[in-house]
Formats: C-alpha cells, structure tokens, sequence
C-alpha cells in the first residue's frame, strides 16, 4: 500500500539526485563517515575485514538489540545505538552479511536490502521514492521490504529481527555491464 501511494509521487521527486543522498543525514547522527575508497579497501566486498575506527561504547540505555538473519540462516545479533541507520550497524559491528552496504548508503546498489516483518514494517518511518526506485531493482523484493540504510533504529526497535535476502544484486554493476555491452 505505502509502495503504491508513493509510487504516484515519483515523478515530482525525479528531479532529485539520489547519489548525493547520504545516510548520515538521513538519520541525524553525527557518525563516523568512511570515504568509498576506504570503504572497499577495507570492506573488499565482504564482510571479512572490519574498519579500525568502531564507534565508542555508549550507554546501555541507548542500546537497541537487533538480530540479523542471515543467507545461511544464521542469527547475528547485535547492539545498535539510536539513531544509526542499520547499515551503520552492519559495519559499526563488522558482521558477516557478504556484499552488504555496497555504495555507503547512496542509493546506488541495494546491497542493503533487508525483509522486516509485517508488523515492524507497518511502523517504519514512510519510503522515499529513491528508496522504492532501487527497491524495484532488488533481487527477492517481497511486501515488507526496505533497504538498510534507508531505515534508522529507535528505542521501539529494541529486539527488532529482519532477514537478509538469499540474493543480492548491486546495480552499480548491472549498469556497467549495461554501458560496455552497448560499446
Ligand atoms: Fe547501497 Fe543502501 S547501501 S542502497
């Protein structure tokens, strides 16, 4: 329902430039912020490397349990802080989602893609028509989708659970094959 509603305003918002929307502004955190190139020295596409810079501890009354399901089933659960997107979570935590979070949280991959259930899905702060646009590009796309670094945790979220999707698609990728298959 909220895809359809919003679906209809795209074209006022196509205007937009997604690549310049970042997730640091999304959620209101003055986080740390990793330039790309440091982003994929250090990711490399896989989630086993971590970055050296973890954000410091905070208080437990800011911590919000998350539990990530994993390709293979797995639950990864972690603490997140108020306010982080949950990409920035996935990498705060250095946890072992392969692929995920490819351009930094600029719209340009959904890497990040993430299936919440119905309930949780229903209280999520509304989508943004950059969000639906890479959405319909995502591999596994279901009803409760959202894209992780579009989507901020709260206090309300504490013992939140999504499922990470068994494929994963990077469209950055999609588009340069696109380009060089056309030369
Ligand atoms: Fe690329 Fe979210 S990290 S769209």
């Amino acid at each position: 329902m909220a895809h359809s509603i919003l679906g209809l305003m795209r074209p006022l918002r196509r205007g937009l430039n997604a690549s310049k929307i970042r997730l640091i502004f999304l959620c209101g955190v003055s986080e740390q912020h990793h330039s790309p190139a440091k982003w994929w020295s250090e990711r490399g596409f896989s989630s086993t490397h971590g970055f050296q810079d973890a954000p410091a501890e905070s208080s437990s009354e800011d911590q919000v349990t998350v539990h990530f399901i994993n390709r293979d089933g797995e639950r990864l659960t972690t603490t997140a802080k108020e306010g982080e997107s949950l990409l920035e979570v996935v990498v705060n935590h250095n946890l072992a989602i392969d692929g995920f979070g490819a351009c930094e949280g600029t719209l340009a991959c959904s890497t990040c893609h993430l299936i919440f259930d119905k309930d949780t899905f229903q209280k999520l702060d509304a989508i943004s028509d950059e969000e639906l646009d890479m959405l319909d590009l995502a591999y596994g796309l279901t009803d409760t989708s959202r894209l992780g670094c579009q989507v901020c945790v709260k206090k309300s979220m504490d013992g939140l659970t999504v499922r990470v999707p068994m494929d994963v698609s990077d469209m950055r990728r999609q588009l340069e094959v696109g380009k060089q298959s056309k030369q």
